[in-house]
């Protein structure tokens, strides 16, 4: 995305406005090439203008801030003034929240570029405009929200009033064409309500039910599939070239998925299987990606390919699980003995209704709600795939935790039988490790839209505007972290047992938290342990190893791993 404190204008000057101009005409082109998020370094000549801008901007001595979504202005020597720490709910309005100047037609989206993550650069905005400030990005408002305190106020105090999801092109096209049709990318409604209530006991699973029961068993069965897939290819080419752990990462997860979700398994050789996890990888990439046409929807026809292979990979995968999965449960369902979560969903679709009679204002699911809730929930598999590739990563280089793990799992089985979810207890390290994997990958919440006129610490927000949880800061700045940028499991453990501070919220909180943070903690626990139980990790080049900022997804095509067995593993 794009950045910079380019949030100032001068009055009057001349050559500033020539500047201005010339970034804005760079910015745009840079926009129109395609996506805004790059690997650091690749957008260096849009980095220099913009540098050349900053320093005519600082040579000219105070500059005026001018408040994008009000006429206020405020100097930005006094804009600290506006920086607020406390979640007190005033009464009191205060107008608009202060922010940078907003450009015609881009808004501010010019100012994201000096940063690898828009999450960076509202970091470095929040130290100007305070914990609450406004952006307009293209034509959108946009608030952003940087404090605990302030963060709960959205999500907890008000979460009735910021309940709806952007209304970005690309969600509505991943989705059939609605993006209602998501359970994350919804607005709130009574049909999400009814979703959300359908699948959580399967989500969360409470420690010795049936379903907790299952899952333990489902995951035991599939990591000794994953360990003789993962023999058969570190015994191939594994020490001398490394091996492409991801696909077999993401087969584990998507089997873990299926067999607890639809009780369907498949095999690791089955090419429409691998095909499906691919895709569903490839779709997890692209949603962690920002790009220039979320902002600024006239640039569509420069995305239409973009766009077809979208619609073309979510209606590949939906063929998938309707083939696969739907058709054989339809066939064999008794509503009143629901074998897995799919026909809980089955058992809800309004029985006397032709498929296509949408019964929402019953609140009950038709066949396409049906399909799409399984889809997204199915679609979970790809973020633990993709946090378990950045676990490894960071194991790759910080090999003395891959050995505190080691020693863990050989603590609580004494080396006699494989790991299992009943163990995870009594794993707290292990755990941490994923902890720690999750704080450093910060995974940006989902941005919520208000759905009515509302107010946060006081400032005036108005209906429709987006609001971004900035929880890269609480996952990385100082102020809450020691050595923030160091992998280090440890700072999760106090007397032998899990603490986690209250600044840390990586699935969220509120009416729209995560459903899945349950099956995720699980799930990731016996898949990690279960690959250090039988190998170490080591990495051929350090430096292939990309774990992008701000973002729990790694690329598609990631990093290989050597993977060297373990003589006494268990
Ligand atoms: C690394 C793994 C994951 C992380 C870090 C993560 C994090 C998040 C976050 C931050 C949100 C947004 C919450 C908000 O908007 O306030 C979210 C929403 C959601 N997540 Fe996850 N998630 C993960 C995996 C999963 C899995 C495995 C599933 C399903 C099995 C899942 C299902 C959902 C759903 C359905 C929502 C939307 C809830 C709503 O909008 O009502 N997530 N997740």
């Amino acid at each position: 995305m794009i950045f910079e404190f380019l949030s100032a204008v001068t009055v009057g000057v001349s050559a500033t406005t020539l500047l201005m101009a010339t970034l804005t005409l760079v910015t745009l082109v840079s926009l129109a090439l395609g996506r805004y998020r790059q690997r650091q370094g690749s957008c260096l000549a849009l980095d220099n203008v913009m540098n050349a801008a900053k320093k005519t901007v600082a040579a000219q001595g105070p500059v005026v801030v001018i408040s994008s979504s009000s006429s206020s202005s405020s100097s930005s020597s006094s804009s600290s003034s506006a920086k607020r720490s406390s979640g007190d709910v005033d009464d009191v309005s205060k107008g608009a929240p202060p922010g940078p100047w907003a450009w015609p037609v881009i808004g501010s989206l010019h100012l994201l570029a000096r940063y690898e993550v828009p999450f960076e650069a509202f970091s470095s905005l929040s130290k100007l405009y305070g914990d609450l400030f406004s952006i307009t990005l293209g034509s959108t408002p946009c608030v952003v929200v940087n404090s605990l305190p302030l963060i709960k106020e959205v999500l907890i105090a008000k979460g009735p009033h910021f309940g709806g999801r952007p209304n970005f092109i690309r969600y509505d096209i991943l989705f059939g064409g609605d993006r209602d049709n998501s359970l994350a990318l919804c607005d709130w409604s009574d049909l999400q309500k009814a979703r959300r209530s359908l699948a959580r006991q399967y989500c969360h699973p409470r420690m010795s039910s049936l379903q907790f029961e299952t899952l333990s068993s489902v995951l035991t069965s599939e990591s000794g599939h994953m360990v003789d897939e993962l023999q058969r290819a570190a015994s191939t080419s594994g020490s001398r070239l490394g091996v492409d752990l991801k696909p077999i990462l993401l087969s584990m997860c998507a089997n873990v998925f299926t067999h607890y979700m639809c009780s369907s398994r498949f095999a690791y050789s089955d090419a429409g299987f691998q095909k499906t996890v691919r895709l569903f990888d490839q779709i997890f990439w692209d949603i962690n990606q920002g790009y220039a046409v979320d902002f600024l929807p006239w640039l569509l026809p420069v995305y239409r390919r973009h766009m077809q292979q979208l619609i073309s990979w979510g209606t590949d995968i939906r063929s998938f699980i309707l083939t696969h999965i739907i058709e054989q449960h339809r066939h064999t369902l008794d509503r009143n003995n629901p074998r897995d979560f799919t026909d809980a969903l089955l058992s809800h679709v309004d029985a006397s209704a032709p498929d296509a009679d949408r019964s929402a204002t019953r609140h009950e699911l038709d066949w396409n709600h049906v399909l799409y809730e399984l889809e997204d929930f199915l679609g979970g598999h790809s973020a633990i795939g993709n946090l378990l590739m950045r676990a490894v990563g960071e194991l790759c280089t910080n090999q003395n935790v891959m050995r505190n793990i080691q020693e863990e799992i050989l603590r609580v089985t004494g080396g006699h039988r494989p790991v299992v979810l009943e163990d995870r207890p009594h794993m707290p390290y292990t755990e941490a490790a994923i902890l720690e994997t999750l704080r450093l990958s910060s995974s940006p919440i989902v941005p919520h839209v208000a759905m009515q006129d509302t107010s946060v610490a006081g400032y005036d927000i108005k209906e429709g505007t987006m609001v971004f949880l900035n929880n890269y800061e609480l996952n990385i700045s100082p102020d809450y972290w020691e050595r923030p940028l160091s992998f280090d499991p440890s700072r999760f453990i106090r007397n032998g047992k899990i603490v986690k501070p209250e600044y840390f919220i990586p699935f969220s909180t509120g009416k729209r938290a995560c459903m899945g943070y349950r099956l995720v903690q699980h799930v990731s626990f016996v898949a990690l342990a279960t690959l250090l139980q039988n190998f170490d990790v080591t990495s051929l080049n350090a430096d292939a190893i990309f774990l992008p900022k701000a973002c729990v997804a790694v690329p598609p095509d990631a990093f290989p791993v050597v993977l060297t067995p373990r003589s006494s593993s268990h």
